[in-house]
């Protein structure tokens, strides 16, 4: 239960606990007054006078302190540090659970010590309910509040009779920026996601007439049926993203990662799709001494990178004449965005320079290749575009091979934007090493990145000077430490889980 304080920021939590406390002292005050009419008809008027007197006293010496009870009980419920990162019905669950719990311990606050004067129980189940109420539909109100003042994506209106482009994985790091970008280029998006870190990162796009959100489980064979519907391509995104979070849960990881992509493949075929656009990695290549390429052999030395290299070779092996995979091994991903990941080696490096004035680097030798999260929705969008002769049935490392570097070149480049920034060098056991050629995709494709490491570090850096991301360290913005809090964000039901064992076997 302690681990929620562990995110506690008190720049956000205090005015969310005060509005909280307002919204109950509200409750309260509104049962109190009911109470009050609903008795005053029986009685006389000296009785009349001396119960406004019991009231009044009541809630100023009695309710008033305990009422201190319902934002730590929200506070020790995760409701200022992980709600966020919830939606929908889950949500309001967690806030109904949270406001049930409280009022329980006030009730026993209020019996253990003040017996003689306890709230009149006329008054305690309105109390009970408005207060279920008011904490559960405040934040509905404020979510449709914010919805509604966001600015919809500019560029062309898509035309609703355009067959859907579907992003699987959609509400992530990567898909919420190609989301923007596909619906600037004037197509009509699709987006399937679990939402597993919430949907904070396309909610600004809700109101866009080309943009559909369809919440839902990629193992969920129903929610993939009808996404698929009337879909010309796909670009599957969804993963369990990262080797510690998949290490986190390595059966939803295989689930999510390789199971449900074999489902996804066999929809998709059904469901007369043409292009399937897969997000791989180059972590595929492991530790390696060489310039790995897309004929390098594979050197998996992750459960994460294993999944990568067995839904390649299933979706690959799926080819037919009308269905046409690709697979994009994409480079290691920096950047703000609109779900700006802390758990990338770039933009966490960053982060800890500008914040704690230290970059920690460990084996800083080793080489990485990287990519801007804006060149990644680009790469994408060129691969959808492509004629399918070029494409259909390829792996293309994503990425430019300007932008290989070692470990100790990018903390160079960080102390360059944050010059205050002391370098640390560590050793640890990571032997992850390669650096990768992305020369296929550029002679095929014409694609070569538009952002260096040097723009993405000072874009990362004007960030956290407006303040547009006040905590660096929210659970939201780490894959792993948000699966160890939050467990699998959402639960998988007895049908599901036979189908993704009947996909997980070879
Ligand atoms: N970011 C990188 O550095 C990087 C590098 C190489 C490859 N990739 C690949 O790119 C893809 C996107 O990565 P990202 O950085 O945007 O990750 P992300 O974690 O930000 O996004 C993943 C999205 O998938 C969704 N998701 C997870 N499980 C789901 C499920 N069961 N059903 C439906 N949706 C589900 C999540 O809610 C999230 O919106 C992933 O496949 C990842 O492996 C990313």
């Amino acid at each position: 239960m302690l681990e929620c304080l562990d995110n506690f920021s008190k720049k956000q939590a205090l005015p969310r606990m005060l509005a909280d406390l307002a919204i109950v002292h509200a409750c309260a005050v509104v049962s109190l007054i009911g109470a009050f009419l609903w008795e005053a008809t029986w009685l006389d008027g000296e009785a009349t006078i001396t119960l406004t007197r019991t009231l009044e006293s009541y809630y100023v010496l009695r309710f008033l302190p305990l009422s201190l009870v319902f934002p730590l009980v929200f506070l020790f419920n995760g409701l200022y540090t992980r709600s966020r990162a919830y939606v929908g019905r889950y949500k309001s669950l967690v806030v109904l659970r949270g406001s049930g719990t409280a009022i329980l311990l006030f009730l026993f606050l209020n019996f253990l010590f003040c017996r003689a004067e306890l709230m009149p129980r006329s008054a305690v189940l309105v109390f009970g309910v408005l207060v279920g109420c008011g904490t559960v539909g405040a934040r509905w109100l404020k979510t449709r509040l914010v919805d509604a003042a966001q600015e919809p994506v500019p560029g062309a209106r898509a035309s609703s009779e355009k067959m859907p482009v579907l992003v699987v994985g959609g509400a992530g790091y990567i898909g919420s920026l190609l989301c923007r970008k596909l619906l600037e280029a004037g197509e009509t998006v699709r987006v399937l996601d679990s939402l597993v870190y919430g949907d904070f990162a396309i909610r600004g796009l809700r109101r866009h007439p080309g943009f559909e959100l369809m919440a839902g489980d990629c193992r969920d064979i129903r929610s993939v049926v009808s996404a698929m519907r009337g879909v010309k391509s796909v670009v599957h995104l969804a993963a369990i993203v990262g080797d510690g979070a998949c290490e986190q849960d390595r059966h939803t990881a295989l689930e999510v990662n390789y199971a449900a992509t074999r489902m996804m493949i066999e929809i998709a075929k059904g469901n007369g799709v043409e292009r399937f656009v897969f997000a791989s990695s180059c972590s595929v290549y492991g530790a390696s001494d060489h310039l790995a390429d897309e004929h390098s052999a594979v050197n998996p030395i992750s459960l994460y990178a294993q999944t990568k290299v067995d839904s390649e070779k299933v979706l690959l092996e799926a080819r037919t004449a009308s269905f046409h995979p690709v697979v994009l091994r994409l480079a290691t991903v920096f950047g703000a965005g609109y779900r700006p990941r802390f758990d990338l080696v770039v933009n966490l490096l960053v982060a800890e320079a500008y914040h704690h004035r230290l970059v920690t680097i460990y084996n800083g030798g080793q080489w990485r290749p990287f990519i801007h999260v804006g060149d990644v929705a680009d790469g994408i969008l060129l691969t959808l575009k492509a004629p399918l002769g070029l494409v259909s049935g390829e792996i293309f490392n994503l990425g430019d091979s300007r932008l290989n570097h070692t470990l100790a070149e990018v903390a160079e480049k960080i102390r360059r934007v944050i010059p205050e920034a002391r370098i640390l060098n560590l050793d640890n056991p990571d032997r992850r090493n390669y650096r990768v050629s992305f020369r296929r995709i550029h002679d095929r494709l014409g694609f070569r990145c538009i952002l260096g490491l040097d723009e993405g570090i000072l874009e990362l850096r004007r960030s956290f000077e407006r303040n547009a991301i006040p905590d660096y360290t929210d659970v939201r913005y780490n894959n792993q430490k948000f699966l160890a809090l939050a467990g699998r964000g959402v639960e998988t039901n007895r049908v599901q889980s036979r189908v993704m064992a009947a996909f997980s076997g070879d």
